[in-house]
């Protein structure tokens, strides 16, 4: 059996033409919908991914203050930032792309963001409800994860998730959100053995490792759904996940690609907290 292919463009694409209509809707009565990204230092890879959330939010609707400051700013500095952000009513959400250079202390910074304005997630009160169940922003990746369980039409409820990694962004965000839909999750982190054994019970796994090959086809059950969270080079410099694509799709029901699959939802999931920050400070006021 060749797994079906879960496309993230495509899924995208749809995602973000409804947040464009709520953009619309929210501009209609006087809001403009706005995300403030703020940049530190000159980090390669940061850059990108930068660029590329300022201009998902001018394709569809979004207003965006990209602030770029140079590697030198003093935490203090950056605190006096987010705070200035936090007051500003034309943001609805604020990023502060992370890592952060060495001297500022990064929690200390997301903890600073007002969390009705954390559309990354990442502040501990985001954690907190997404812990109990209460309203509050997800983290982009695991919540675009989800998604792709959804425009699949997969009920998670019995079935058994395997998460492989347990970073605070994506393995155990990821792990509450597939226990809130009644999954029976298992996480997987560098420490557990034998992890082929766990990972062939799986109905569900999600790779969130950044590490190739972390699951190869010998380890996944016929039929399963496989997400695929990994973004990796391989030895020719090509973007790959932690999944042995070639070898898993021929084992698994699902599989999502690297790329295409994951990324593209991490910042339409932005753009949809966003949306919904504006939404709810609009109802506030
Ligand atoms: N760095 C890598 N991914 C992310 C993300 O999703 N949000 C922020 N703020 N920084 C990142």
């Amino acid at each position: 059996m060749t797994a079906q292919l879960i496309d993230g463009n495509a899924l995208s694409r749809t995602l973000r033409a409804e947040v464009a209509t709520r953009a619309a809707a929210l501009k209609a009565r006087g809001v403009a919908p706005g995300l403030a990204v703020v940049l530190v230092g000159e980090n390669p890879a940061s850059q990108v991914y930068v660029r590329n959330k300022v201009k998902a939010c001018e394709d569809n609707g979004l207003h965006s203050v990209l602030e770029k400051y140079p590697a030198e700013l003093s935490e203090a500095e950056l605190l006096a930032r987010v705070e200035a952000l936090n007051k500003d009513p034309a943001i609805h959400g604020i990023l502060v792309q992370l890592p952060l250079p060495a001297h500022i202390d990064a929690q200390k910074v997301i903890e600073a963001i007002a969390p009705a304005k954390d559309v990354d997630g990442f502040h501990v009160a985001s954690a907190g409800a997404l812990m109990t169940g209460m309203p509050g922003f997800w983290p982009c990746t695991p919540y675009g994860c989800m998604k792709m369980f959804e425009s699949i039409g997969y009920e998670l409820r019995g079935k058994h998730a395997v998460v492989i990694g347990r970073s605070n962004i994506v393995g155990k965000p990821m792990a509450l959100m597939l226990l809130a839909k009644n999954a029976t999750v298992t996480i997987c982190h560098s420490a557990t053995q034998d992890l082929g054994a766990i990972t062939r019970q799986a109905d569900v796994v999600v790779a969130a490792v950044g590490k190739r090959n972390v699951l190869t086809a010998d380890m996944v059950k016929p039929g399963a759904v496989v997400i695929d969270v990994g973004m990796n080079r391989n030895d020719e410099g090509k973007l790959c996940g932690d999944v042995d694509f070639a070898g898993v799709r021929e084992v698994a029901g699902w599989i999502t690609p690297v790329p295409g699959g994951v990324g593209p939802m991490t910042i339409t999931m932005l753009l949809v907290n966003t949306i919904e920050a504006a939404e709810r400070a609009a109802e506030a006021t």
